[in-house]
């Protein structure tokens, strides 16, 4: 049994992730920016909580030395994640897509992974079977994006996608460098949840199948792929 922590777990897919791997048996923090809603979340879970704002350093740090403190990581899932809608709950396109919004975006989205994936590495590397779960998009797909006959190709936003497609090439080049790890991307396919209004067909507990597995994937298992829940996507 492992230890793992899913950032931004107080809800959505991250909540479905812990609490499918909660049943497994395995020990889970809830990762949360919020105090109060991820204290109420791992207490419905039966899981452990831990502060922690993936765009804030000094939280960051903090919750890497709490769970050092507690015994340590084997499993850290890379969760959190916004869309950052504009006005109206509307995606923000290329004729509207600021500076300051792709900021925002890959704020959370890439340096929050990375700052997040950067803290825990220490940890993770005196597992004895660590792995690294990015929780990517199909959006971040080129092959998705460009292809006129696929659904992702009539998605308008520009900050989202390009987050997302940053996020696999981070996994790519983390995968190398940590051979002794299993580092993932993982699509979990359009899901109703908050980031897009509860719009998406799945229900979480698809969303979270593709997350689940990869959390458990065995030491001979893949590593520096990107998948969903029906095998390997294209880049
Ligand atoms: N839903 C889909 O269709 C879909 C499809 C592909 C990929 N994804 C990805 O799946 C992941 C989970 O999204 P979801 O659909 O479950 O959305 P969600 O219900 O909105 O959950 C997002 C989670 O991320 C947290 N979060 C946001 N910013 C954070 C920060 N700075 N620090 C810590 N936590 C933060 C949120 O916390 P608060 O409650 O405090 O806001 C929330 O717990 C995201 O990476 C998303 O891009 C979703």
């Amino acid at each position: 049994m492992t230890t793992t922590l899913i950032t931004g777990a107080n809800k959505g897919l991250g909540f479905e992730a812990a609490r499918r791997l909660v049943a497994a048996g395995h020990t889970v923090y809830v990762g949360s920016r919020d105090a109060e809603r991820g204290r109420r979340a791992a207490e419905r879970l039966g899981a452990r909580f831990v502060l922690l704002d993936v765009t804030d350093d000094a939280s960051v740090e903090a919750a890497a030395k709490t769970v050092e403190t507690d015994g340590g990581l084997d499993v850290l899932v890379n969760n959190a994640g916004i869309e950052a809608r504009g006005e109206g709950n509307t995606v923000v396109g290329a004729a509207d897509v600021t500076a300051d919004h792709m900021r925002t975006v890959f704020d959370t989205n890439v340096f929050g992974l990375v700052r997040v994936t950067h803290a825990f590495l220490p940890l993770l590397e005196r597992s004895a079977a660590p792995v690294v779960v990015n929780v990517s998009s199909g959006l971040a797909s080129l092959t998705a994006l460009s292809d006129a006959s696929h659904p992702a190709h009539f998605y308008p936003g520009v900050a989202y996608p390009a987050s997302k497609t940053a996020v696999n090439a981070v996994t790519v080049q983390y995968a190398k460098a940590f051979p002794g790890m299993r580092i993932n991307a993982v699509e979990p396919g359009y899901t109703a949840t908050d980031l897009n209004g509860n719009t998406g067909t799945q229900t979480v507990e698809e969303g979270a199948e593709i997350i689940v597995r990869m959390a458990q994937v065995a030491p001979d298992g893949p590593t520096g792929g990107y998948f969903d829940a029906e095998g390997p996507l294209a880049w």
